[in-house]
């Protein structure tokens, strides 16, 4: 069957290379999938430029942590699952050669990814597609879906109808949490460094759009788009940079789920501004550690309650792969890059 390997150790975006592999047999508890879609996220950028925490150069791995599939073959014990099912997997997972019990590590570095044909997983690691989803906008959920989810949801206290929430940027995570919070009855607000970006936020349903480029104090813009009072949750995918913004857009009681590194900034935030509001910062790591599969469902209830449509930006094939990254690496993407296979 085939993979693409990425050597991560050579700090470019075209070190890739399509192999032949044995097709792998599912162990006890384990089932094998037939990959048909597989989607990046801003960390498989940092991952091939190997630049990625951890990533000690010359290392080959599989890449990509996101994909979906269709069940071919169960090995012995497995209960959830059936050939022919249509799955997609948990960001983090037990290795396949350790037992169920191991702990979890992420896909696509350390752990081969799902940028191949077939692979197996635990069957912990799997959940069953919404279905109102096709596989390619399954592969879309893994990272940045339950990041967004996670951060809403899952981390303090949940979003809830008529709250506001605040989402930086287009890209997955963002406008996962645009979708999801407007599901919600949450009242959006959402920046970009591009207005024709932000005129199809609005089309999604996004209440105020903030150009942050034009305002780069966004977060009085903030303010004043909700009478001063500020929001109630900040999806804050830029991190360092835009950080102190974001506390500072924050309403009291409000949280602040951190969760990116798109801006880098010299100086340290100030968290007096937080307490100020007696805010609560989150750190985020993708979705629920602990139940990870409870939060995954949970979600994917609500995206098959709500129809809610993954935002797709463009499919390409697996013979495109360093186009396709290349085309993340330029920004000009709206929602999820997915990956045919
Ligand atoms: N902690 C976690 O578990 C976790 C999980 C997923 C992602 N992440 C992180 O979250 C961030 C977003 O990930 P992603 O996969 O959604 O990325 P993505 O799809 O590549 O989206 C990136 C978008 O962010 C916007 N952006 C760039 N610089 C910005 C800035 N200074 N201020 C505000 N927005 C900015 C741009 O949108 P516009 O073009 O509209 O300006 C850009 O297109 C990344 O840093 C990623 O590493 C973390």
């Amino acid at each position: 069957m085939k993979a693409i390997e990425l050597n991560v150790g050579t700090d470019s975006l075209d070190a890739f290379q399509a192999v032949d592999r044995p097709v792998p047999d599912p162990g006890p508890g384990q089932v094998r999938v037939q990959l048909h879609a597989a989607s990046l996220n801003y960390r498989d950028l940092s991952v091939a430029r190997g630049t990625y925490p951890g990533t000690d150069g010359d290392t080959s791995v599989v890449p990509l942590s996101d994909g979906a599939g269709v069940v071919d073959a169960v090995g012995e014990g497995v209960t959830r699952f059936e050939a022919g099912d249509r799955v997609t997997n948990t960001f983090s997972q037990v290795p396949t050669d350790a037992p169920p019990s191991a702990d979890r590590q992420a896909l696509g570095l350390p752990l081969d990814g799902t940028l191949q044909e077939q692979r197996v997983f635990h069957e912990n690691g799997l959940v069953h597609v919404p279905e109102t989803l096709s596989l390619e906008q399954a592969a879309t959920l893994p990272c940045a879906a339950q990041t967004a989810w996670h951060t809403l949801f899952g981390a303090g206290r949940p979003v809830l109808p008529g709250q506001t929430v605040l989402t930086l940027g287009t890209g997955g995570v963002s406008t996962f949490a645009l979708l999801f919070a407007k599901a919600a009855g949450a009242r959006v607000l959402i920046t970009s460094s591009s207005d024709d970006k932000l005129e199809r936020m609005r089309a999604l349903g996004a209440d105020t759009t903030i150009n942050y480029e034009r305002t780069p104090d966004w977060h009085e813009a903030v303010q004043d788009a909700t009478d001063g009072r500020g929001v109630d949750c900040v999806v804050e995918t830029g991190g360092l940079g835009t950080l102190e913004r974001s506390f500072q857009a924050a309403a009291p009681n409000g949280k602040v789920g951190l969760i990116g590194v798109l801006a880098e900034a010299d100086e340290n935030p100030n968290p007096y501004l937080l307490m100020q509001r007696r805010g609560h910062l989150h750190g985020i790591y993708v979705g629920d550690i602990e139940h990870p599969l409870d939060s995954f469902r949970a979600m994917n209830a609500a995206i098959d309650a709500n129809d809610i449509e993954p935002v797709l930006d463009r499919t390409f094939d697996i013979e495109s792969v360093p186009e396709t990254y290349q085309h993340l690496a330029e920004a000009g993407h709206v929602g999820k890059v997915v990956v045919t296979i």
